[in-house]
């Protein structure tokens, strides 16, 4: 018996003075482990006669307990100041600065996309999207311009070669204008619905104002009771949220698409005296999007009774208001990837975008 006590203090002395859990868990291999000195104890008691078995049993059980019990204690010391330890070591100085000169650079159309998602977002409108390549129906005809129509004229694309024998109807084309999402969402969900479409188009056109590829933002709103106050009320706040200018003059002139009834072109004041052009109250408007009701019959291409529903949508170009923003002169440079323009024109990725961001 004393000889086990003696055994018991050595192992809890060992124990305590495990440096790390790399030695204690060496010291539970030496004592409990398959051949480990206590285990080999347990084993002895098979060669013991009974009475003898049964008091030198119990010490060695309780033997086997202590360290045990001593074991998990160490492991739980013994972790908790290794934690700690890490803590200390893999601190982060959170205050230290970014080195954001050297990285990339957000191109300004990506940056006036999170603008507009930030400003349209805050009034209650999703982001929707819908494929580049686009039936004639979703761009064209669902949209109140059948296959005559002089407004596909003004909106030339490119269309993708069907089979031999194709009707014209049936033929795919790169989408002209971020309109045919108002027909997908319309036919897909049921109102109330507040969208805003930012996207890639096309036409065939090619100079300094123009690009086949350019991007354009959509919006649509189909609600019961919405009038053209309400068109009025958020477009006249966005204009003035974009640019940041709280007395910006929003003028709405009578216009025409075959997809809005009414229609109405907006325009923003500027100044053009000196030969500049700058955006504020001034003598000059400058037009910068297109809006209007949506047209009845459209409302009835996709399944929304004209007498229950209304709404309104409007449509820009992105490009065009990145430039005016930005004093951004050329539309072509916005894809030549020259690094030199992106780091005169780029946004550091640590500009989030707020409503009216911009600065640099
Ligand atoms: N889709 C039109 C265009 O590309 C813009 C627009 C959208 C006008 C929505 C009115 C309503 O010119």
């Amino acid at each position: 018996m004393e000889s086990l006590d003696a055994e018991r203090d050595d192992w809890l002395r060992q124990i305590t003075a495990a440096a790390d859990l790399d030695a204690l868990e060496r010291i539970r291999i030496a004592a409990l482990g398959r051949s480990g000195a206590v285990t080999q104890l347990l084993k002895g008691l098979g060669a013991l006669a009974p009475e003898e078995r049964k008091a030198r049993g119990a010490a060695v059980n309780k033997l086997k307990e202590q360290v045990e019990a001593a074991l998990a204690e160490a492991k739980g010391r013994l972790e908790a100041a290794s934690l700690e330890e890490r803590l200390t070591r893999e601190r982060v100085d959170v205050s230290l600065p970014v080195k954001a000169e050297s990285e990339g650079r957000i191109h300004p159309i990506s940056q006036t996309v999170d603008e507009l998602i930030a400003i349209f977002g805050e009034m209650g409108f999703v982001v929707a999207e819908g494929p580049h390549i686009e039936d004639d129906f979703y761009n064209f005809t669902a949209l109140n311009i059948p296959p005559e129509h002089p407004a596909r004229q003004e909106q030339d694309t490119f269309y993708l070669m069907g089979a031999e024998g194709t009707r014209p109807e049936a033929r795919k084309v790169l989408r002209t204008h971020t309109s045919p999402v108002q027909i997908r969402t319309m036919k897909a969900q049921k109102p109330p619905i507040r969208i805003i479409v930012p996207g890639r188009t096309f036409r065939s056109d090619h100079d300094a104002t123009h690009s086949p590829m350019f991007h354009q933002v959509e919006g649509l709103v189909i609600e019961k009771n919405i009038h053209m106050g309400h068109l009025k009320g958020c477009l006249i706040e966005f204009c003035r949220t974009f640019f940041d200018i709280d007395d910006l003059p929003v003028r709405f002139r009578p216009s025409y698409f075959p997809f809005t009834e009414p229609s109405a072109e907006v325009d923003i004041g500027c100044s053009r005296a000196g030969g500049g052009l700058k955006i504020g109250a001034g003598a000059d408007w400058l037009e910068i999007l297109g809006s209007g009701m949506v047209h009845p019959k459209v409302l009835m291409n996709c399944g929304l009774d004209p007498a229950e529903y209304q709404g309104f949508a409007f449509g820009m170009g992105i490009e065009r208001i990145a430039m005016l923003k930005y004093g951004i002169p050329d539309l072509r440079t916005f894809y030549d990837s020259d690094l030199r323009w992106l780091r005169h024109y780029g946004f550091s990725a640590l500009d989030l975008p707020s409503l009216v961001t911009g600065a640099r």
